[in-house]
């Protein structure tokens, strides 16, 4: 079977169909993705009929998956650590009503990358819709590949050196949740270059998010100022658009050359039901067993909002 494509943007999203993602894909089927992904930087797949496990096996053909946070005594709601809850649901598949997990997710309706806060970086990330609220929950992306490319050429220069420092508990911070500046400034953050170029098609693209709390070596007013700017550059109407998800829908989208945001819903009243797989840059295809860098970051407990709060909500 052979790929269609069907942009959404000029040089930015495509809709995806022709493949059967449920099943094993043959070399030339997973280059077709990849070539497709490198080109397009998200691809939207509309009713895959994924499962868990196909969702687990589909991804691996893109490198190591990254794996959820081993905590003593937690409880999982889904059947892999290699798939992350982004749900609002408790471990019972109930709607959560932990004030920290709601307040967790809050910080995914800020445009961010995932996995910016490891030094690690995720290069794409496969999200996979089970259920779906009536209204609102839509993914929005922003191309900052073309963004970087429209930028005058003095802030071009002016960014080459430059490196972000990213903090998971600022995105949270900046998302409402009262986490004190001396407790974010204990915590690990990683440091990754604001420009790169991305590999998979050779153009330079910006590399941040609500993640990014500082650039190494400015003052830092100035310095979130202009974290600030670049991603109101980086999310103007003309680098953005949005999914409206159904049930089985799957979207990939690779962080190296794009961000992303949640819309709002209901989220007290409406069960939204997504589950995710995260790829490792520059790994091989079914990586098996490295490292865990997830479960070093979480192993120190909180004050307040964390991720395991999130996971281990209504236990
Ligand atoms: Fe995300």
């Amino acid at each position: 079977m052979s790929l269609h494509v069907e942009p959404i943007l000029p040089q930015f999203g495509a809709y995806c169909s022709g493949l059967d993602l449920t099943r094993q894909l043959s070399a030339d089927e997973v280059k077709q993705v990849t070539d497709a992904m490198d080109k397009w930087g998200v691809t939207v797949w509309c009713n895959t009929g994924m499962n868990d496990e196909q969702h687990v096996e589909f991804s691996r053909n893109f490198g190591y998956l990254e794996r959820v946070p081993l905590r003593e005594g937690g409880t999982y709601r889904l059947p892999f650590r290699e798939l992350f809850d982004a749900s609002n649901l408790n471990a019972e598949g109930e709607i959560t009503q932990d004030e920290a997990a709601i307040q967790y997710r809050k910080g995914d309706r800020l445009w961010h990358t995932d996995s910016a806060f490891m030094t690690k970086r995720t290069s794409y990330s496969l999200l996979l819709a089970h259920s779906v609220p009536g209204e609102g929950g839509q993914t929005w992306f922003a191309d900052t590949r073309t963004a970087y490319d429209d930028l005058p050429d003095h802030m071009k220069h002016f960014l080459e050196d430059k490196i972000g420092i990213n903090s998971l508990w600022w995105s949270r911070k900046l998302a409402g949740a009262d986490i004190p500046d001396e407790e974010i400034d204990a915590r690990f953050k990683a440091e990754h270059p604001l420009v790169h170029t991305h590999a998979g098609s050779g153009r330079k693209a910006l590399f941040i998010a609500a993640h990014t709390m500082d650039v190494k070596g400015m003052d830092k007013a100035e310095g979130r100022q202009l974290i600030q700017d670049l991603i109101a550059h980086c999310t103007q109407d003309k680098y953005i658009f949005s999914v409206s998800w159904n049930v089985g829908d799957m979207v990939i989208w690779d962080n190296l050359c794009s961000m992303h945001k949640g819309g709002e819903y209901d989220y007290a009243n409406e069960k939204r039901d997504m589950r995710r797989t995260t790829v490792r840059e520059g790994t091989e295809p079914r990586s098996l067993e490295l490292d865990d860098p997830f479960t070093e970051l979480f192993a120190a407990t909180p004050k307040v909002v964390d991720i395991n709060a999130a996971r281990d909500s209504g236990r």
